[in-house]
């Protein structure tokens, strides 16, 4: 089978609709067809100033809900990245083959330090990618489910994968992203012209999936369209509109066209009530599930440690691979 990485990171207390039309739902998708490594990517949590206590709730927060979204412990390997050794000490070596003016050009470091100034930004953040690359290029992954967002890290991790096997020899499989182009860019749903975000989008504009259904279904409904009438899909014109056919289409598996068909004469206010009743019965055994696998959390762990040991089986042979191309001597 062909092999397959992802991660999430745990950095806030429910995962988004972005996140899960993005990423979650394929990884769900592919664990049949793949061999499936997927990660709660608790090493990238720590590029920002974090508190301890949250990260180890969000930790196990993360992982119930990719339980709860339908990842089998059989089907995947599902881990916590700081459980792999290996992820930071291939880093290392990856960081030592990217160039210093090839790592400035990454845009999501650009977005995350202007906020506060590149100089206060820690060092972590600024290689934030390289960790990435490691990520993916430890397990040999040929495809990385993820959403638009996170192509430039990819792009970069097929370069230092190339680069590393002209250099030393092949010790990396070169991946290509997976990017399912319908769902890889949900929209905030106040500001339908940018993405759906934990960091950037109002209260209003993201919808959290552990959220109160209700209050869930009120963001729905009072998502921000535009002053026309017609439901139709058009992107460009009328981007609010388009979001909430999007996330229709994705969560009740129909597509657009059927549902520009179906609302035919209707009325955002239908368009929205329905969709907000799809979302609160996508998403209210959600909760109630991740609730549940976070009641026990003895188990939950349990699966995160077997999760790690089946990860280091594959990780650790590719980083002898990897010490031994470079020159270190063996053991
Ligand atoms: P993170 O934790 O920010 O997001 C997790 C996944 O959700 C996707 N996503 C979206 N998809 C569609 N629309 C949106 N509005 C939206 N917002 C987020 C992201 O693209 C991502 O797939 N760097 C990664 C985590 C990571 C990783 C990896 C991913 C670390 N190592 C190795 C793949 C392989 C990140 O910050 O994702």
């Amino acid at each position: 089978l062909p092999r397959v990485l992802s991660g999430i990171q745990p950095t806030a207390d429910s995962f988004h609709l972005g996140n899960y039309l993005g990423a979650v739902r394929n990884w769900v998708a592919m664990q049949d067809d793949y061999d499936a490594y997927y990660m709660v990517v608790d090493l990238h949590a720590i590029t920002v100033e974090h508190d301890p206590q949250a990260l180890r709730r969000r930790t196990r927060v993360s992982a119930a809900q990719l339980l709860a979204a339908g990842l089998e412990p059989q089907r995947c390997a599902l881990f916590a990245q700081s459980h792999v050794p290996e992820h930071a000490q291939l880093a290392w070596v990856m960081s030592c083959l990217t160039g210093f003016g090839e790592a400035s050009r990454m845009t999501q470091f650009k977005d995350k330090s202007a906020k506060h100034g590149v100089g206060a930004a820690s060092v972590g953040l600024f290689t934030y990618p390289i960790l990435m690359v490691a990520d993916v290029l430890l397990y040999q992954a040929g495809f990385v489910p993820v959403g638009e967002d996170q192509r430039q890290h990819l792009e970069l991790t097929r370069d230092l994968a190339q680069r590393f096997n002209t250099r030393y020899g092949k010790a990396f499989t070169v991946p290509e992203p997976y990017i399912i182009k319908d769902t890889a860019k949900i929209m905030d749903l106040q500001d339908p012209t940018s993405k759906m975000s934990k960091s950037a989008s109002s209260p209003g504009g993201i919808l959290e999936l552990l959220d109160d259904p209700k209050v869930n279904a009120k963001k729905i409904k009072s998502a921000v369209t535009d002053t026309e009438r017609e439901i139709r899909f058009d992107e460009e014109n009328k981007p609010g509109v388009a979001n909430l056919l999007r996330i229709y289409a994705a969560l009740g598996e129909r597509t657009i066209p059927e549902l520009e068909r179906d609302y035919e004469g209707k009325g955002y206010g239908d368009l929205k009530k329905d969709l907000a009743d799809l979302v609160t019965e996508t998403f209210q055994p959600f909760k109630e599930r991740t609730e549940e696998i976070l009641a026990d959390t003895g188990k939950l762990d349990a699966i995160l440690a077997e999760g790690a040991e089946k990860a280091r089986e594959v990780a650790s042979r590719t980083l002898a691979e990897v010490y031994d191309k470079i020159g270190f001597l063996s053991k």
